[in-house]
């Protein structure tokens, strides 16, 4: 969804192939790495680790597709986005299409503009909430709710940012093109301010599992389980009019669950129930 547009880019503008960025389990790694295999474009990655994990399942799955890892130390990995170190990468790697970490780019939003989530089993949705971290999952139902809809209907885009990084607002605000989509009606909700990105508290890791064995829908606690867990939170809070019609973008990342427990931050018997709810 995000790449679509990136894929495009490299076949219609003659690029050799693409450099990205991403942590060690990044979804995002995972997605570029399945992408490049299936239309025979060479991937680049900068991956935020010291070195490379060679147990690693994402790397591993990374690398079995073809994707070229580079370990690039954490203060190296910080200058992704500094105007300076992308034309570095761009003399490093000539014909290639550099996307940014998460494809929170332009083309990524355009991605997830072209998704229409507003509508419910109980009719159109007064809110559509997303988990948050790059913010171009949430630029782009931002700008789908803009376009999709007459400005009365527009329904509350939100979302719930699952890192805590004061700049996601500005972020999300910069990958916003038209000037309907800059006024729309949108909202950032910090999860759980307490709690670092991928820590797994015991409260989102019961939820998904909670979750898995009501509804046989897996959800991972990183993403789209931390976020959910907010939004139950909230709707308990009262925080939507009573009669609110809620839709939730549930945006995959289920391949993070072998990393999770491959470092130990859920445990076997955990993983079975959400890996076995994810293909059931
Ligand atoms: C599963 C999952 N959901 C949601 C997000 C958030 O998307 P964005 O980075 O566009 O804010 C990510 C980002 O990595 C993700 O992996």
């Amino acid at each position: 969804m995000k790449l679509q547009y990136h894929i495009k880019m490299i076949q219609q503008q003659q690029y050799q192939g693409f450099v990205t960025f991403g942590g060690a389990f990044s979804n995002h790694l995972a997605a570029s790495a399945a992408a490049a295999e299936q239309f025979g474009i060479a991937a680049t990655a900068y991956v935020r680790a010291d070195s490379l994990d060679q147990q690693n399942p994402t790397l591993q799955y990374c690398m079995a597709r073809g994707m070229k890892l580079i370990a690039t130390d954490r203060p190296t990995y910080r200058q992704r986005q500094q105007p300076d170190y992308l034309q570095l990468l761009a003399k490093r790697h000539p014909d290639c299409l550099i996307i940014p970490e998460g494809g929170s780019s332009s083309a990524g939003v355009r991605g997830v503009a072209s998704l229409d989530l507003s509508a419910t089993p109980a009719g159109p949705a007064n809110v559509v909430a997303c988990a948050t971290a790059s913010g171009g999952t949430l630029a782009g139902l931002i700008t789908a709710g803009a376009q999709h809809h007459k400005p009365e209907t527009i329904p509350l885009t939100l979302g719930l940012a699952v890192v805590n990084d004061s700049s996601l607002s500005e972020r999300v605000s910069s990958l916003l093109a038209g000037s309907a989509e800059k006024s729309a009606n949108w909202r950032i909700v910090a999860t759980a301010p307490d709690v670092r990105y991928a820590r797994c508290p015991a409260e989102h890791v019961d939820f998904c599992c909670q979750f898995a064995l009501k509804h046989n829908i897996a959800l991972e606690p990183v993403y789209t389980g931390r976020a959910l867990y907010k939004l139950y939170q909230m709707i308990a809070a009262g925080d939507f009019t009573a009669g609110s019609r809620l839709s939730f973008f549930h945006t995959g990342g289920l391949q993070g669950l072998a990393g999770l427990y491959y470092r130990q931050l859920i445990n076997q018997q955990q993983y079975q129930l959400l890996s076995a709810a994810a293909v059931g």
